[in-house]
């Protein structure tokens, strides 16, 4: 890949002159350029979507499989008429949780490039409520194609420096948002015929937020376990190798004294241990283990917030084996449980 010149424009939440500062980067986007902007999930690598040229840069920047699909970030719920066929259940989950960290997958327009879908033919939109990214959108007045800011195969970016490691020279801009507020990517839905809908990617909008809708959510396989080889998957991300750390990851279902035992009878050489802020004293028993502190275990927004910021901590060491706990199946729990399995290679050791 050619290397490019990348300007960094640091743009806080609070600042009074936005969109002055965000004009030059929505200009690069209208012109078919690269664009690294902060959301409340995690950074996103921005392009038109309605450019197939510019969405094609998108996939070579990441390293991304081109049939791996794009979302299309919109400024407001309704601008999904111009690229899908919305219906009633899209604006009931619009009018709960856009902005927000939704992705909703609808049957696709002729709008949108075949590019950005992957060759699907449906797309999935998302209206971000970050100020930064919802003003971007709007001045570019184009829907910005984006995949987290990330080298395909390493986590999503949640702070500028991840940006910069994995984007500089290989986009145009990247905008300095801050660390990102929720931590992990958005919820994915595919909405089904017969009034209801199937979680392809748990996120901040849990399986209950939308249940009380009245909607019903069906949970797609892989989001719990492995897709089998002869499975196809509902979402294309899903077959692709997911992020994991090159030392082994090892979840361990139980008892921080159990785990204590375990990883005492097991392991001897340098390992690092990820574990909740009350069970740091329980581990710190281990000599020569490196902790990571992920946050107390009640607090899930802080679990989210600091995953994949440890994740990439522990892979610029050389551990033997990393160990980290099981998260809970339920609400934002799930989650953390999705993408922790992924990263484990899916080695749950129950204590
Ligand atoms: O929070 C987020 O969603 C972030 C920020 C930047 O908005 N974006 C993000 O994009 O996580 P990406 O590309 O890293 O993940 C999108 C996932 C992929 O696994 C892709 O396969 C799936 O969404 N996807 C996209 N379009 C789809 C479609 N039409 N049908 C099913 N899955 C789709
Ligand atoms: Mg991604």
């Amino acid at each position: 890949m050619r290397i490019m010149q990348t300007k960094v424009i640091k743009i806080g939440e609070n600042d009074a002159n936005i969109r002055e500062k965000l004009l030059e980067p929505a200009n690069i986007i209208k012109n078919g350029g690269l664009v690294v902007f902060p959301t409340e999930t995690v950074y996103g690598l921005g392009a038109d979507g309605t450019n197939s040229v510019a969405s094609a840069k998108i996939y070579a920047a990441k390293g991304r499989p081109s049939d791996n699909p794009l979302i299309i970030h919109i400024a407001n719920p309704s601008d999904a008429e111009e690229y899908a066929y919305t219906c009633d259940i899209y604006y009931r989950l619009a009018q709960a949780f856009m902005p927000g960290p939704l992705t909703v997958v609808l049957k696709a327009r002729d709008s949108v490039p075949k590019e950005t879908r992957g060759g699907l033919d449906t797309v999935a939109v998302r209206c971000p409520v970050n100020i930064v990214a919802h003003e971007l959108i709007s001045l570019a007045g184009v829907p910005i194609a984006a995949p987290s800011a990330n080298i395909s195969g390493s986590p999503s970016p949640t702070s500028v420096q991840h940006v910069i490691d994995d984007m500089k020279g290989r986009v145009d801009v990247i905008i300095d948002g801050g660390d990102c507020d929720f931590g992990l990517e958005s919820t994915i839905v595919k909405i089904n015929g017969d009034d209801t809908v199937t979680m392809l990617r748990p996120g901040k909008i849990t399986v209950s937020d939308i249940e009380v809708l009245g909607i019903k959510v069906n949970i797609a396989a892989a989001v719990t376990s492995q897709l089998g080889k002869d499975e196809v998957a509902l979402s294309p991300g899903m077959k692709y190798r997911h992020y994991a750390p090159k030392s082994d990851v090892i979840l361990l279902d139980g008892e921080p004294n159990l785990a204590l035992d375990y990883i005492r009878s097991s392991s001897h050489g340098n390992i690092a241990i990820i574990a909740y802020s009350e069970d740091l004293h329980i581990f710190s028993k281990l000599e020569g283990a490196r902790l990571y502190d992920f946050g107390p275990q009640l607090d899930e927004l802080s679990q989210a917030h600091r995953l994949f910021a440890i994740l990439r901590e522990v892979d610029k060491e050389d551990y033997e084996i990393i160990y980290a706990p099981l998260p809970k199946q339920q609400g934002i729990g799930l989650a953390l449980y999705n993408r922790m399995i992924r990263a484990a290679a899916y080695k749950i050791i129950r204590l």
